[in-house]
């Protein structure tokens, strides 16, 4: 069985674009892979945190994987800093990774600009992402389009470590979704949906209630023309909502076209707040039940306990091959 390995930082609140982008993936990949899903903490660190709110917020992450149908008994759920090996291993790949190429992610340089002060995780951020990768043996990554720059740098350095130390690593390849691999905010659809956006309006969230699903699916940004078409060139906002409504109702683009013809947004645009209201209602559900339960601590220590097994195996190999420690 082929392996798969994905995170998802707990910086905040789950977006639809996460739900979209990243976790209706990983429930489909659950029955065919041997799956490893992080909190990766140690990421969420690189740019100011509350300590209490971090906290809450990789309780919250764990909840919210099981409660979207994340199966503990075909995953492995755990918490990146309760598996020392990713930040081993980080450090090691960040003694392959070259300053020039970090230095060259969009990621980094978004982050970073007009900024006097930049913390150097912020920069060997990919390392510690390889690392979380390279140590499950992972064939296949499922992501969103925005993270596609740090895994083409994660094989690049798999192979630069294979290459000049030992061939241990297997070469990872990535999975964007077809549809929906980049959902855009909801107030300026060229931009991508962000749960670190400012305007709270521009993001939908896991938790939002109801009221505000509708509030902000009201107020999204689309055009003048009031033609319910997939454009997404010319007609970014209204697309990006199209796109929304086909994934989460798997209605066709053209078949939801045909159905609002001589329709304005309005109309749309209510029946669009339902369906992410019916997606979401069962999944808060279950959230709010699974944060009140001890379950939440079992899955995760079980999580911990089997990726420290296997990680600390590919650890072992990685000191071997590069001559750390003592021979054992
Ligand atoms: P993060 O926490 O920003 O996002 C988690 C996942 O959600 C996807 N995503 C989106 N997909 C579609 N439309 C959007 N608007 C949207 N916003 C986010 C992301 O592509 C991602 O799949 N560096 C990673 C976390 C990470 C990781 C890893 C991922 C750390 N180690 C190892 C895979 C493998 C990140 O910041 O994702």
């Amino acid at each position: 069985m082929q392996t798969i390995f994905s995170g998802i930082q707990p910086s905040g609140t789950i977006t639809l674009g996460n739900y979209i982008g990243a976790l209706t993936q990983f429930i489909e990949l659950q029955n065919e892979y041997n799956c490893y899903f992080c909190i990766v903490d140690q990421h969420a660190i690189t740019v100011p945190q509350d300590r209490l709110v971090l906290r809450q917020n990789i309780r919250s992450l764990a909840a919210l994987y099981l409660a979207v149908g994340i199966d503990p008994d075909k995953v492995t759920l755990f918490i990146q800093s309760e598996v020392p090996a990713h930040a081993q291993a980080g450090w090691m790949l960040q003694c392959v990774a070259y300053i020039g190429e970090l230095e060259r992610m969009t990621q980094f340089k978004d982050k970073s600009a007009g900024k006097e002060a930049v913390v150097a995780g912020l920069l060997t951020y990919p390392p510690l992402m390889a690392a979380d990768i390279l140590l499950y043996n992972t064939n296949l990554v499922p992501v969103g389009e925005d993270q596609k720059q740090h895994l083409e740098l994660t094989r690049d350095i798999a192979e630069r470590f294979n290459k000049k130390y030992n061939d241990i690593f297997t070469i990872p390849e990535v999975r964007i979704p077809t549809v929906g691999a980049r959902i855009m905010s909801l107030q300026e659809p060229t931009k991508k949906m962000s749960k670190s956006d400012p305007n709270q309006k521009a993001f939908i969230s896991l938790l939002d209630e109801p009221k505000q699903i509708d509030k902000k699916i009201k107020s999204a940004v689309t055009d003048s023309e009031g033609l319910v078409k997939y454009d997404k060139e010319n007609k970014p906002g209204i697309s990006n909502l199209i796109s929304i409504y086909s994934i989460l109702s798997k209605k066709s683009i053209a078949d939801i076209e045909a159905l609002y013809e001589g329709k304005g947004y309005g109309e749309f645009k209510a029946d669009l707040a339902q369906v992410v209201i019916n997606e979401f209602e069962p999944i808060q559900k279950r959230y709010h039940e699974l944060m009140k339960s001890t379950y939440l601590d079992e899955v995760l220590d079980q999580g911990a306990a089997k990726a420290n097994l296997v990680a600390n195996k590919m650890i072992k190999k990685m000191e071997n091959a590069m001559g750390l420690g003592r021979k054992k």
